[in-house]
């Protein structure tokens, strides 16, 4: 081999050892960069024992992991029933104290503590006091917690929801929407709902909101729609995700059904099993408030 070979030989290997340094380096650097991102993010839902339902979940992480690039999210299910019975099947569901811990072990020093709830009823409530028991318990770990509150904290939450909820769900001019919604037997989410009745009503658009454990009965549901004489009806879920109560209590075969009670009743009955949260609208309604956490409502450390 002639000397110039050798030595272009050995330039290139000494090239190639750079190259792979660099390489090496800025993936170390990057790696880095991940393991002590500056924010994680914290998504807080019911929960759901139905797959079908939890893949509305899958979108709504898809949405925040596009708007949050870098950000480790962690979910948490607010339903202790719930998440024994995934813990039984096998399925990863941690509660809000233990995806809490989760993020603090990824290194970041701010959560943001998304509500994925409707609106602050007791299930908020509860993931608050959770947030805050956390941090009284771990002062160290975090150096704040930014709440985000749930989909309708505002006038223009509400509107843009009914704008999101009736663009979503076109239907004919002899057609109405009806909206199975959760509520609460006490406190703040009855007024939550008269509002957005009210904001469906200003947009004219012949959508009905009810409840199932709520102050707005099925019986008042029944009174407005005779009123309005129309006679087709589509139903669908108020909810994040169509689960239990969608596919049972409002769209199940048994007689007792928002479906089986209507269709008794001379109504022509179609149903949409789909969530609030697969709609791109809401999604961004709440990575919104994501965003803005900690404008007002922050649980800093002491
Ligand atoms: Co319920």
């Amino acid at each position: 081999m002639s000397r110039d070979r050798i030595l272009l030989r050995s330039a290139i290997s000494s090239l190639m050892a750079i190259v792979c340094l660099i390489v090496f380096a800025s993936e170390a650097s990057f790696a880095r960069e991940l393991e002590k991102p500056g924010e994680g993010i914290l998504l807080a839902a019911f929960g759901s024992s139905i797959p079908e339902a939890r893949s509305a979940y899958g979108k709504i992480e898809a949405a925040y992991r596009k708007a949050f690039p870098g950000s480790p999210v962690e979910w948490a299910y607010t339903s202790g029933i719930i998440r024994k019975k995934l813990q039984k099947e096998g399925i990863d569901a941690k509660s809000v104290s233990e995806a809490l811990d989760a993020l603090a072990k990824q290194g970041v020093a701010v959560v943001r503590a998304q509500s994925l709830h409707i609106l602050g009823g007791a299930e908020y409530v509860k993931f608050v006091q959770e947030l805050a028991t956390w941090q009284a318990k771990n002062p160290d770990r975090l150096k704040a917690i930014l709440l985000a509150g749930p989909l309708l904290e505002s006038r223009a939450d509400g509107q843009m929801v009914a704008k999101a909820v009736a663009g979503a769900l076109p239907r004919g001019n002899d057609e109405a929407l009806v909206l199975m919604g959760h509520g609460n037997s006490k406190g703040r989410a009855g007024l939550a709902f008269e509002g957005m009745r009210a904001m469906f009503r200003e947009n004219g658009v012949r959508v009905f909101l009810a409840s199932v454990e709520g102050e707005q009965s099925f019986e008042e549901l029944l009174a407005e729609l005779s009123k309005a004489g129309v006679k087709r009806l589509w139903l669908a879920p108020f909810m994040l995700v169509a689960g239990d109560h969608a596919r049972n209590d409002m769209a199940g075969e048994e007689e007792d059904s928002w479906a089986s009670r209507l269709k008794s009743k001379g109504y022509d009955i179609s149903v949409r099993l789909a969530g609030l949260g697969e709609l791109r609208d809401i999604q961004q309604i709440f990575i919104e408030h994501t965003r803005k956490a900690g404008d007002e409502m922050a649980i800093v450390k002491p």
